[in-house]
């Protein structure tokens, strides 16, 4: 184990400083020291998407990132997205197209889905492909999930609350 460091970044909005491993995958800071579980642990080798999260306004797989390289950034789970009980808008189209089954994949695809949309308010379907392919669903439920992109992508007009 490397000497401990304290690193500081933002996490959904607020100030956060955590004394650990400068190693430390941002995902087991995430989960087990601050208790954003939304995020899940997958693969732990940067090929399933299920621990995705937003840094600096990009997908990243908190599973291959130490918390060393987010010191100073903005890192968004998806605790950050619903307003309230309004959820937000991919969020949504995910429930009303049904898109989750065992539901494990799901924060994961959110996250991916939501900085594609910040990105491309109106992908198309090749793009919201390319975006989505390095998250994988274990249910094979790929068919609900393009459809729940396209969904938010039309509804929102992009990919804001
Ligand atoms: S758990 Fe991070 S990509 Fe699979
Ligand atoms: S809904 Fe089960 S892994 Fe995707």
């Amino acid at each position: 184990m490397s000497a401990e460091a304290t690193i500081q970044l933002t996490v959904n909005g607020r100030n956060r400083s955590v004394t650990t491993d400068p190693q430390r995958p941002l995902l087991e800071v995430l989960r087990e020291d601050w208790e954003l579980t939304g995020c899940k642990y997958g693969c732990g080798e940067a090929q399933c998407g299920a621990c995705s999260v937003i840094v600096d306004g990009r997908r990243s797989f908190s599973c291959r990132t130490a918390i060393s390289s987010v010191e100073g950034k903005n890192v968004r789970t998806i605790e950050s997205l619903a307003n309230g009980d309004k959820l937000h808008a991919v969020q949504q189209a995910f429930l009303e197209e049904g898109a989750l089954q065992c539901g494990y994949c799901v924060p994961g695809m959110i996250m991916t889905a939501v900085a594609l949309l910040e990105e491309k308010p109106l992908p198309t379907d090749a793009e919201i492909v390319e975006a989505m392919n390095r998250n994988l669903c274990r249910c094979c439920n790929y068919p609900g999930i393009l459809n729940a992109v396209r969904r938010a992508a039309k509804n929102n007009n992009g990919g804001g609350k």
